[in-house]
């Protein structure tokens, strides 16, 4: 029974986890209240940072006996407002940054155990002191949050290799709406005991559960790497190549991604210092990188072989290889900006969509025909991880129209794009997430059966809809 019921639920929650637990200062909440595209904004009644998982657990338990609703916040570097509360000034934000321990490393068993508020950053850099590494590898990891990786199930620029943040899970520690702890943190490769539960709240978004530690995968470090900036000639080249550079590299290839010539534009207007990287001009290009974990191995002469290959078959029209870390870091440098360059290029639409590989060259061919024909206000930025088929469908706002031309065109355009993705075979959230902005293209895309059962599942472990409401699924 809960006592003291004429206190008021920001009483409870300081009573139970202490004042320097439970934060109301303005700034904080300011910060906490909007998502970092600024694309929503709520109010939170606090936000809480337990220190331990027995906090989460005691948090929860008392939030679900008062009804109070979660929102579990990350780094708040998403895309999708998935963790931004709402403006009801009820919900309590949960941060977990205090619980940030790297808890055991086991190097022999290429396995480590990381606390949700540990910075991704820093995940990397405690496999790579142990000689080892941590793949998991996108813009935002210097303030992204392995929680928030996981409940996103984050992709980035080594998942050809490496696969997505479900990939990289071997085990999970899991609060749930009721503070019973799910302590699975296993390190076993195989284990056939039952239904998967670890898969249930990877890339459920807060939703099903709070994860507060995680059992993760690491790797023999990489020891050698060849990269190129290559021109192609369309998507469908590209596409062929990674073929190409697969089988003649022995399978070395960790990333492969697309960048058109007008992202180059923007990036080198938008950021300085910035330089394309080849002389003349094309209208698509590939960053693609070889590594391996033996010393000394010839990726670069593998490298140039398989692409002198491709310019005589007409895959490739020119390419450069870096000839030192420091050309390295400016080719990544380049693709790791085009998100920031679009930004400050003015307002834009993003759409993060997966193909089919052999079926991406003609839903850019067909999107883009479309685009050009009904939208005159915007113009492709269309890049991205096509190693793993997903592409950023991007739309920024031509200059000297009146501002907001195109944003206020967003749901129709999102109809067309999401339907041709949909026709080709496709995913329309690929490795973003749904959180609210994705609501109702999840209902219009899953079959009735998938939503049926991702119902039930929500039902069932969150049957008084604390966590992290109007997130991923409308619960009817
Ligand atoms: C990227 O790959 O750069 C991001 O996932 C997309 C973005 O930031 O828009
Ligand atoms: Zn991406």
């Amino acid at each position: 029974m809960m006592q003291g019921g004429a206190q008021t639920p920001l009483q409870h929650l300081t009573t139970l986890l202490g004042a320097d637990c439970i934060i109301t200062e303005p700034s904080a909440l300011e910060a906490a209240n909007v998502d970092q595209l600024r694309s929503y904004r709520g109010r939170a009644l606090c936000i809480a940072l337990p220190r331990s998982t027995e906090d989460v657990a005691r948090l929860l338990k008392l939030c679900n006996a008062l009804r109070v609703a979660v929102v579990p916040q990350g780094g708040n570097t998403g895309y999708c407002g998935a963790a931004t509360p709402d403006a009801s000034g009820t919900q309590v934000v949960l941060s977990l940054r205090r619980l940030n321990a790297i808890r055991s490393i086991d190097p022999a068993n290429y396995s480590m155990v990381v606390e949700a508020g540990c910075i991704l950053a820093d995940v990397q850099r405690a496999a790579a002191a142990a000689e080892r590494f941590f793949p998991l590898s996108l813009g935002a990891e210097g303030s992204c949050q392995i929680g928030g990786n996981l409940s996103t199930n984050a992709g980035g620029v080594n998942v050809l290799r490496y696969g997505m943040m479900r990939e990289l899970t071997l085990g999970l520690e899991v609060v749930l709406a009721d503070g019973r702890v799910l302590s699975s943190l296993t390190a076993l490769r195989k284990d056939n005991t039952g239904y998967d539960l670890r898969q249930l709240f990877i890339g459920a978004e807060g939703t099903l559960g709070v994860i507060t530690a995680a059992s993760l995968k690491i790797f023999p470090a990489p020891r050698a790497s060849a990269t190129a900036f290559v021109a192609v000639p369309d998507p469908e080249r590209a596409v062929r190549l990674l073929a190409h550079l697969r089988q003649a590299s022995g399978d070395q290839v960790s990333s492969f991604e697309l960048i058109p010539a007008v992202a180059l534009e923007l990036v080198t207007r938008h950021v300085p210092g910035a330089r394309a990287p080849l002389p003349g001009g094309s209208p698509w290009f590939v960053l693609c990188e070889l590594t391996s974990a033996r010393p000394g191995e010839a990726l670069t002469e593998r490298l140039e072989q398989a692409l002198s290959a491709s310019v005589e078959n007409e895959l490739v029209t020119d390419a450069v290889l870096a000839q030192s870390e420091r050309d390295r870091r400016d080719f990544w440098h380049l693709r790791e900006n085009i998100p920031h360059s679009q930004r400050q290029e003015g307002a834009s639409l993003k759409h993060d969509v997966a193909l089919p590989i052999d079926r991406l060259p003609i839903f850019v061919s067909r999107a883009s025909a479309w685009l050009k024909a009904h939208v005159p206000e915007g113009f492709l930025v269309c890049y991205g991880h096509v190693g793993d088929g997903n592409l950023h469908f991007n739309l920024s706002e031509r200059r000297g129209l009146s501002s907001g031309a195109l944003v206020t065109r967003r749901d129709e355009i999102r109809r067309v794009i999401h339907d041709l993705v949909r026709d080709e075979g496709g995913s329309f959230s690929a490795e973003h997430g749904i959180g609210q902005a994705k609501l109702a293209e999840l209902e219009r895309y899953s079959s009735d059966v998938e939503l049926g059962l991702m119902r039930a599942i929500k039902k069932t472990l969150d049957p008084n809809g604390i966590l992290n409401p109007g997130k991923v699924l409308n619960v009817l």
